[in-house]
C-alpha cells in the first residue's frame, strides 16, 4: 500500500546553482538509489509500451543507458547507444544538435537498426530538447520508426517535449518541474 502513495518527485534531488547561479539541476541519482522508485520509474515508463512490439531502445548518453537498459529488458527489446562523439568504435552518423548555450555532436552505428525498426527513445529528462531533436533525426535518418520518446523529467518551461511532439513523435514524461 505505502507503494502506491510514494510520490516520484519527491525521490528526485533538486541541487541549487549547479552547474550555475540560477540553475536547479534536477538530480535522478536519488531516485536511482531507492529500489522501490527505480522499479516504479522503469515501470511506469514502459507501461504504454508493452504490446507495442518495440524492437529496440536508443538510450541517450550517459543517464539514458542507466534507464535505457532497464527498459529494453522489460521490453524484451535491443538497446542502441545513442554516444557522444568519438565513442563508438564502428561506422557512425553523427548530428550536430543545440544546447541551451553552444552545440554538441552525438552518434550512432551505421548499422543500429534496420530500415523500418521500431525504436523508443528513452532518456532522464527533457529540457530544451535539443538532444532527443538530435537523436530522433540521426534514428529516422537510418530508417527507424520512432515510435515515442520517454524521459522522467520534464522541464516544460524549456519546452523540449513539445519540440518532439512538433516532429510527429509522442512524448512520456513521469514528473514535470515548473
Ligand atoms: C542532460 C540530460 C539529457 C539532456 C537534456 O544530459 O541527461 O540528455 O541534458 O537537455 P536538452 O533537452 O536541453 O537537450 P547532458 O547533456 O548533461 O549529458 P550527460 O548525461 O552526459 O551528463
Ligand atoms: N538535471 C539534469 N540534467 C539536466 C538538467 C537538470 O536539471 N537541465 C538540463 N539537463
Amino acid at each position: 500500500p505505502e507503494s502506491h502513495a510514494m510520490n516520484l518527485a519527491d525521490t528526485i534531488r533538486a541541487i541549487p546553482d549547479y552547474p550555475k547561479p540560477g540553475i536547479t539541476f534536477r538530480d535522478i541519482t536519488t531516485l536511482l538509489g531507492d529500489a522501490r522508485a527505480f522499479r516504479r520509474a522503469v515501470d511506469e515508463l514502459v507501461q504504454p509500451f508493452a504490446g507495442l512490439k518495440i524492437a529496440k531502445i536508443a538510450g541517450i548518453e550517459a543517464r539514458g543507458f542507466i534507464l535505457g537498459g532497464a527498459v529494453a529488458h522489460q521490453l524484451s527489446a535491443g538497446f542502441i547507444p545513442v554516444r557522444k562523439k568519438g565513442k563508438l568504435p564502428h561506422e557512425t552518423v553523427s548530428i550536430t544538435y543545440s544546447l541551451e548555450y553552444g552545440t554538441d555532436e552525438i552518434e550512432v552505428h551505421k548499422d543500429a537498426v534496420k530500415r523500418g525498426e521500431r525504436v523508443l527513445l528513452v532518456d532522464d529528462l527533457i529540457a530544451t530538447g535539443g538532444t532527443a531533436e538530435g537523436a530522433v533525426n540521426l534514428l529516422s535518418g537510418l530508417g527507424a520508426e520512432v515510435v515515442a520518446a520517454c524521459f522522467i523529467v520534464d522541464l516544460p518551461d524549456l519546452g523540449g517535449a513539445d519540440k518532439i511532439r512538433r516532429l510527429g513523435v509522442p512524448v512520456r514524461t513521469l514528473v514535470s518541474f515548473a
